[in-house]
């Protein structure tokens, strides 16, 4: 290609050269943000319809771009469409693809309009939708962890603290604690759709346009709350990425702590919880593993999730206020969120519900155990024994047992009398 060959950019005029072959693959984002595709033409046929309705371009220039950008859709929507890097972003190939199909107008589409509101538009419908898929996907979780409780009603287990046997618990409760967990995560990723939103079309580059656009129209076709009133920010807000990539790193934390739980419970030394075939694998060298693969790559992919975290987070922390190309980080880093989430969310309950709890093992765990030592505690308290020694006799009571190998079951009346004249008939309670 000479030097003088402008090629195709779409700035065209104050160009001499065309982009190094380098500079094209370095700058170009349709490798990722193809996944735009049917949002950007969504917005370009509810801004081509109001140009028209302004009266900026022609009505029948706007039925036009907009049955154009119709067939478009389609074809992305069967595959039937190939991108192109030379023409940048989706964005670009669109508004490429809309020329050849219907001719000059589509030069037309882009009037009172920059790629920068353009792109903060299609990221926010993206993310708008993403997020009320992820809330399904919490809810029926929850609908499973549901499912549990019943099925499993009534188990007492071990509770731990510091990993050590603490107090018994009921197996409902512990499900209650993740279905608390995801009752706020919705509650979370409601708020973020509270303040995303709100549209940055007509914001233009970053100084809105002269034209006479309509850019509550537009808000509203597009089932916006409103519109985004400043436009420097329109354009150059990030928040609801950098708010979303936070609420699903906590929504990992909580997939992620429940899935250690299950590892560790899966453990022939706890045998709490059984692995279904379908959902554990094999090694390939030891023929007695079954491992726990699905609860510890959930555990694993928190480090992407994290990390995307992170990686928009830095990307943000020192932008000059405006559009700066940088933005185009955000892409890849979101859309791996959403599709971790999604991936993790979708296997949990099919997971969750495969599971065999042992609740034998788990009754019996809390059998011979200190583990009733505080509500031991609690009757000596009830009868009137200051709480301070009755849990110094508990813990003597206790040395005593693991000395002369006993547990509270097996001690009689007459080695009870000697620690409280309530021990005996305290204990009798705590067991029956
Ligand atoms: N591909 C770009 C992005 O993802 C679109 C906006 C480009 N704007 C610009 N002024 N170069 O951010």
């Amino acid at each position: 290609m000479s030097n003088t060959n402008k090629g195709s950019n779409i700035w065209g005029g104050r160009f001499t050269k065309s982009l190094d072959p380098l500079a094209i693959s370095f700058n170009a984002s349709i490798t990722f943000d193809y996944k735009l595709a049917y949002y950007d033409i969504w917005g370009s046929q509810v801004h081509a319809q109001m140009l028209g309705n302004q009266g900026i371009i022609t009505q029948s220039e706007a039925d036009k771009l907009i049955s154009g950008l119709e067939s478009i859709k389609n074809n992305v929507m069967q595959g039937t469409v190939t991108f192109s890097n030379e023409l940048e972003d989706i964005h670009m190939n669109i508004e490429n693809l809309l020329l050849k199909e219907v001719g000059d107008i589509a030069k037309k589409l882009h009037t009172a309009r920059s790629r920068n509101d353009q792109v903060a538009l299609d990221l926010r419908l993206y993310l708008r939708a993403e997020i009320k898929e992820i809330i399904l996907l919490l809810e029926n979780s929850i609908r499973s962890l549901k499912f549990c409780q019943q099925k499993y009603v009534n188990t007492l287990l071990p509770g731990y603290t510091h990993l050590q046997r603490a107090q018994p618990i009921k197996l409902e409760n512990y499900f209650g604690a993740y279905i608390s967990m995801f009752n706020r995560d919705i509650s979370r990723l409601n708020d973020c759709l509270l303040r995303l939103n709100y549209c940055p079309l007509g914001a233009g580059a970053l100084a809105g346009t002269e034209l006479p656009i309509d850019r509550e129209f537009v808000a509203e076709k597009l089932q916006f709350k409103g519109i985004i009133e400043n436009t420097i920010d329109a354009v150059s807000d990030r928040d609801f990425v950098m708010e979303f990539s936070s609420v699903s790193s906590i929504i990992m934390t909580h997939l992620s702590r429940f899935s250690e739980d299950i590892i560790i419970w899966a453990s022939e030394e706890f045998s709490f919880v059984k692995l279904d075939d379908a959902f554990a694998t094999g090694s390939s060298l030891m023929p007695n593993k079954k491992n726990p693969d699905i609860p510890e790559l959930i555990r694993g992919k928190c480090g992407r999730v994290f990390g995307n975290l992170v990686g928009i987070l830095s990307v943000m922390k020192a932008l000059p206020l405006g559009y700066n190309k940088d933005l185009q980080e955000d892409k890849e880093c979101l859309f791996d969120t959403v599709d971790t989430i999604k991936a993790c969310l979708q296997i949990f309950s099919p997971f969750l519900t495969s599971l065999s709890f042992q609740v034998e093992n788990m009754q019996s765990a809390t059998k011979n155990s200190f583990i009733w030592a505080t509500k031991l505690l609690e009757e000596l308290v009830k009868n009137n024994v200051p709480f301070r020694d009755a849990h110094e006799c508990v813990g003597k009571i206790i040395l005593y047992c693991i000395e002369s190998n006993k547990n509270f079951a097996t001690l009689n009346k007459k080695e009870c009398d000697f620690f409280s004249p309530f021990l005996y008939s305290s204990i009798l309670k705590i067991y029956y």
